[in-house]
């Protein structure tokens, strides 16, 4: 038997992600809006899929919805320029997930032998995926709907507050050296938090908080977009290729006040408010130029296991390092979930956004992107 939080949570997630697909309309479902990004109607017809994948094709050996959808929603399948124009209409996707969505928490709900015994169902690892994996996917969704905002015209916005620059914080903890637990535990953790380890660190001191929105742009006015020495060489390469100099949503109208834009449109950047919408490079550079550095994901989930660490959790914090298996790592539930990104083009990030989902949320999660991704709601923490 399933605990009914846990179906609940499913259902929740579920339904959270049909309400962001009902609210558009037959065009922009299937639009796409940014190179990295599907279109919002793909994420649905993704997360669908993937539980009738494993509820109905894997657990139950019953083919009869996947096989003719395992092309479309397999993401190696079919590359993202295609995927809209092969969804179905927006209704037809719409009933066809309400329908699928009822039938698998009805199964999970009645679960009953011999699926109890079920090795993918031990400790309610199938479910716990699931919901964590659609909160995930429904994350991005919010990156696409992001990005659907950016492509309009704001420049008229008008400012309450002007962002002035504020020098940096320098209020660190200190951590000390010592062996330290890490890293997740079944049935909750994906495969790349495990197994669970001990880290040996040497000293070091972390910011309380993330970098603000104020300091940020104290960088931009001090030159930190022009000061080569701040940047790696692939760091320059991109900033120069892409004629980077802000964060990728922020804006100056014609007053020459910056501003953000998000979810719902314009809005003022809070001074206090952590900055995100920086890459890898960006962030680097920054610490950089605090005379700091990213810290090593460990030291990270060291410092937040230990409460050291102020307002984690409003953006995903990029780490120093590339993203690795842990000593012992075994993929699971499906080798590409991690393996294929163990490739030192993805680097690590923790914490999370204000748009992460509870059951993501945990200081051992790791989330994974490339250096140059600035559409993930990411900023950082120096480390020392
Ligand atoms: C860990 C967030 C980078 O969304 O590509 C979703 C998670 N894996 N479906 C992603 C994931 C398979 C992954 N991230
Ligand atoms: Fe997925």
């Amino acid at each position: 038997m399933i605990q009914a939080n846990i179906l609940g949570e499913l259902h929740q997630i579920q339904e959270l992600i049909i309400a962001l697909v009902e609210d558009l309309d037959e065009k922009s479902f299937r639009s796409q809006y940014h190179p990295d990004l599907s279109p919002p109607g793909w994420h649905l017809g993704h997360c669908v899929y993937t539980e009738c994948y494993w509820l109905q094709e894997v657990v139950r050996g019953d083919n009869r919805v996947t096989a003719a959808l395992e092309a479309l929603y397999t993401p190696a399948r079919t590359p993202r320029p295609e995927r809209g124009g092969l969804l179905p209409d927006l209704d037809h996707l719409l009933r066809w997930a309400q329908q699928q969505y009822t039938d698998n928490l009805e199964f999970l709900a009645n679960l009953a032998p011999p699926y109890t015994e079920h090795a993918l169902f031990r400790e309610n690892y199938l479910p716990l995926f699931l919901i964590q994996h659609h909160s995930q996917h429904y994350e991005t969704m919010l990156m696409v709907l992001t990005e659907r905002e950016l492509s309009g015209d704001h420049s008229g916005y008008e400012v309450r507050h002007t962002l002035q620059p504020a020098a940096p914080d320098h209020e660190t903890r200190s951590i000390a050296a010592g062996h330290y637990r890490v890293g997740g535990e079944a049935p909750c953790a994906f495969d790349n938090e495990m197994p669970p380890q001990q880290a040996e660190l040497g000293p070091f001191d972390i910011a309380i908080r993330p970098t603000s929105n104020a300091e940020f742009l104290c960088f931009m006015e001090e030159g930190g977009y022009r000061q080569r020495d701040l940047w790696s060489e692939a760091g320059w390469q991109y900033r120069c290729d892409r004629e980077i100099r802000q964060p990728g949503h922020w804006r100056q109208n014609t007053k020459g006040d910056w501003y953000g834009v998000a979810l719902r449109g314009p809005c003022d950047l809070a001074p206090e408010e952590p900055v995100f919408g920086i890459s890898w490079h960006e962030a680097q550079a920054y610490a950089k130029w605090v005379r700091g550095r990213l810290p090593h994901e460990h030291q990270w989930e060291v410092a937040c296991r230990l409460h050291q660490l102020e307002s984690t959790g409003r953006v995903w914090e990029w780490c120093g390092n590339a993203f690795y298996p842990y000593a012992g790592f075994r993929a699971f539930p499906y080798p590409e979930y991690s393996t294929t990104w163990f490739d030192d083009n993805h680097f690590s990030l923790r914490g999370g956004s204000l748009h992460t989902r509870p059951p993501v949320r945990r200081p051992s999660f790791r989330n994974f992107y490339e250096p140059e991704k600035r559409h993930i709601f990411a900023g950082l923490r120096p480390a020392f």
